[in-house]
């Protein structure tokens, strides 16, 4: 198994997820329909609010069923070999809609459009469009042409899309939490990473459209907005006229700002650039939830160096210190880890069993070292920690994991913890579940409650992945 996780979990980190979303049944009486299904991290899930949006203008309405289809987009994830098999898989199975319906035209989006470009459509030929993230708005265009009959192809990375002015159709929404992307590309160059060439160099978005979404999805209803970027402690934008420049610090106070009801995550946040004033914002916001996904990929100084991470181990616990120094022991941290990156050691491998230790995570998402091509690791590093390796180190990080979700959890009995309700639990009707500040999911009965609200939950009992309680007004 490539990673662990709860059912009533929705991946806050931009990481590929196993399941794919698909969009809903929309029907606003248009006659063509798009059927959009997403893989990857929420940036891709995000992006493909803005694609529905950008073809809601051209009269497309979304359908759940690829059958009804006129257009069938994968929003595809490149991260790892896993996330790119999964997707030609599917693409075989999809096939077969062209020889009931040969119309049906079938576009790739996303990371691996940008990483397979052109090659895509010799390697798959049923595929008719291949999109990169930056040229979603040539779509209506690359449709066209491909309903002409010939094959499109749009993968140009811009250095100044951001979509800032198109309102994301949101998919899938439960109507009380939304995504806001805040920022485009990587500049880093994590030497494992397909990203920075998959998504191009990065860029902040206007700050002031990024207020106007959030305010907009308050008086919607939406009661939580999670702020989206690679890296959203680089977030800094100018201004056109140079009258002001806002960082990460600065955007999150005016989000804050926008109502004290409406609550705000964001990720991912970089060790080498999350600051004291960040954290300081974060004490200063009630609604600014205290929860940090903070990925520390190995805790030993050497391979963090082969990974071109830029910060050692001793830096990344004094991050730790100060986020527990600032916000206290109940802040939520999470991580991500690979196990096994080239020439890792046995005892590399047990200095990132002790930095998990030291913080005790109370989330992780973790992997197998997959070699992308192309990538710096795979040009200058060789893959030589052998699979069976790579899977026994993942399983002792995933084991411990386990037990330090539990141990954090288990912190969190006979408290009393603010909920923002998202629905109906998974595994019951007569439970609704929700988050608390720190992002655990809390699971509770329904009385008469409604998702949306704020309600305070004591809570009795847990596992390692959900909190269980009784409503304690
Ligand atoms: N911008 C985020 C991560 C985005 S990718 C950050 O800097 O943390 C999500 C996660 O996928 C990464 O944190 C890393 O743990 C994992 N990942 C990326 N490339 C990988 C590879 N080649 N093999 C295994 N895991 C990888
Ligand atoms: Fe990839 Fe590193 Fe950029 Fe994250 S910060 S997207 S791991 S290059
Ligand atoms: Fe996200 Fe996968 Fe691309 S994790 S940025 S969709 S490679």
């Amino acid at each position: 198994m490539e990673r662990i996780k709860s059912l009533d979990i929705l991946s806050p980190a931009p990481e590929a997820c196993e399941m794919p979303r698909i969009s809903l049944e929309e029907d606003r009486g248009n006659r063509r329909k798009l059927y959009i299904e997403s893989y990857g991290c929420q940036m891709n899930f995000s992006d493909s609010e803005i694609v529905t949006a950008i073809l809601q203008e051209q009269g497309f309405d979304t359908t759940s069923d690829f059958h009804k289809a006129d257009v069938i987009l994968l929003n595809t994830c490149a991260i790892r070999e896993n996330a790119e098999l999964k997707v030609r898989n599917r693409l075989k199975h999809l096939t077969g809609i062209k020889r009931t319906r040969p119309g049906t035209l079938i576009g790739v989006l996303g990371c691996m459009a940008e990483r397979l470009k052109a090659k895509f459509l010799e390697e798959e030929k049923i595929v008719d469009m291949v999109v990169g993230p930056d040229a979603y708005r040539d779509l209506p265009k690359l449709i066209e042409e491909a309903e002409d009959g010939g094959k499109a192809i749009n993968v140009f990375l811009s250095r100044e899309e951001t979509y800032a002015d198109i309102t994301p159709v949101r998919l899938n929404s439960n109507g009380v939490t939304a995504f806001i992307s805040i920022m485009r590309g990587c500049d880093n160059m994590c030497s494992f990473c397909v990203v920075p060439f998959t998504r191009g160099r990065e860029r902040s978005r206007d700050a002031g459209s990024i207020l106007l979404e959030a305010e907009d999805l308050f008086a919607r209803g939406f009661r939580e907005v999670t702020l989206l970027g690679q890296n959203v402690d680089s977030y800094r934008w100018t201004a056109p006229d140079g009258s002001e420049t806002v960082n990460f610090a600065g955007l999150l106070e005016r989000v804050a700002g926008v109502h004290p009801d409406l609550r705000v995550r964001f990720s991912t946040s970089h060790p080498k650039d999350i600051t004291d004033e960040v954290l300081h914002t974060m004490a200063r916001f009630d609604n600014i939830c205290k929860y940090i996904h903070l990925p520390a990929q190995s805790g030993n100084t050497r391979v963090l160096e082969l990974m071109n991470r830029t910060y050692t181990r001793a830096w990344y616990l004094e991050r730790v210190a100060a986020i527990r120094r600032i916000l206290g022991e109940e802040c939520g941290i999470s991580t991500d880890m690979i196990a096994g990156f080239c020439s890792e050691t046995e005892a590399e491998h047990a200095d990132t069993l002790s930095l998990m230790e030291s913080v005790q995570y109370d989330f992780a998402y973790m992997f197998a070292y997959s070699e992308r091509p192309n990538t710096p690791a795979a040009k200058k590093l060789k893959d030589d920690v052998s699979e069976e390796v790579k899977k026994r180190r993942l399983n002792e990080i995933i084991a411990l994991q386990n037990r330090l979700s539990l141990r954090r959890n288990q912190l969190d009995l006979h408290k009393v913890h603010k909920v923002l309700i998202e629905g109906t639990s998974k595994r019951s009707e007569e439970h609704l579940f929700g988050r608390n500040s720190a992002n655990k999911v809390v699971v509770f009965p329904k009385g008469d409650l409604r998702k949306g609200q704020y309600v305070h939950v004591y809570v009795t009992n847990c596992t390692g992945a959900t909190l269980m309680g009784e409503v304690a007004e």
